[in-house]
C-alpha cells in the first residue's frame, strides 16, 4: 500500500464524512477547487457557505460553479471566515481550509493564525458530533510558520474528551510542503 498523499487524503477525510443534503462550510475559497467538491458531496438538497476576504477569489470561484451548473448549492461570502458565526446557524458536518495564499494572485494576502483560530473556535461549536474540520496548511511563505505554530498550540491544548486532533504530515520532504491537521468532535464542549 502506498502512503496516501496530502491533498487526496485532505479529500478522503471530507468524502468519508460529508452525506447528500448536509451544511458545510469552505473557509477558504480562493479559485474554488475545494468548494466545487463540497457541492458535489452535498448536492442538490445540501449547501455550502464559502468565505475569502479578496474579490477576486469569490469572482473565480463563483465562475467555477457556474460553468459546473452547483452555483445555487453554495453562499459565497466576501468576509473573514473569523466571522463564519455571523453568517451560519445550522449545524454543519465539515469544514475546510487551505491555510496560505491564492495561487496566481499576490502573496501579500495570507490567513493569519488569530482569524484561522477563531474561525475554528466558531466552526466547532457550529460542528456535529462526529463531524470534522480539516486544514491543509502551507506554511512556506512569509508568515506562514508564525500561522503554523500558532495553530498547531491551539489545536494541541483542546481537550481530547472534546475533539480528536490528527496531524498528518511527511518529514523528509523538501520546500516546505502542506500537511493535514484534522479535528474530529467527540461531544459537546
Ligand atoms: C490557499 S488559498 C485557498 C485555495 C482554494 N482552496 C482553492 O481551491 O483554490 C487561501 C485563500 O484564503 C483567503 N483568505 C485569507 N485570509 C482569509 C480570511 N481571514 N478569511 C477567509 N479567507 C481568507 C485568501 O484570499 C486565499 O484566497
Amino acid at each position: 500500500m502506498k502512503l496516501k498523499r496530502i491533498l487526496p487524503y485532505a479529500k478522503e477525510l471530507l468524502q468519508d464524512v460529508i452525506k447528500e443534503g448536509d451544511t458545510v462550510v469552505d473557509a477558504t475559497a480562493g479559485n474554488g477547487h475545494d468548494t466545487l467538491f463540497l457541492a458535489g458531496l452535498v448536492g442538490d438538497q445540501g449547501h455550502v457557505f464559502a468565505f475569502d476576504v479578496q474579490t477576486e477569489a469569490i469572482e473565480s470561484t463563483s465562475e467555477r460553479l457556474s460553468n459546473a451548473a452547483v452555483r445555487d448549492r453554495v453562499s459565497l461570502i466576501l468576509d473573514s471566515h473569523g466571522n463564519v458565526s455571523n453568517y451560519i446557524d445550522k449545524q454543519i458536518s465539515a469544514a475546510v481550509f487551505n491555510l496560505g495564499y491564492l495561487p496566481g494572485s499576490n502573496h501579500e494576502v495570507v490567513t493569519r493564525g488569530n482569524s484561522t483560530i477563531q474561525a475554528i473556535t466558531s466552526l466547532l461549536d457550529l460542528l456535529k458530533i462526529g463531524g470534522l474540520i480539516v486544514l491543509v496548511v502551507y506554511h512556506g511563505h512569509e508568515g506562514g510558520k508564525q500561522e503554523k505554530d500558532e495553530v498547531i498550540s491551539f489545536v494541541q491544548q483542546l481537550p481530547q474528551s472534546f475533539v480528536h486532533v490528527l496531524c498528518y504530515q511527511f518529514l523528509n520532504q523538501e520546500n516546505d510542503p502542506p500537511f493535514i491537521i484534522a479535528i474530529e468532535k467527540m461531544k459537546e464542549r
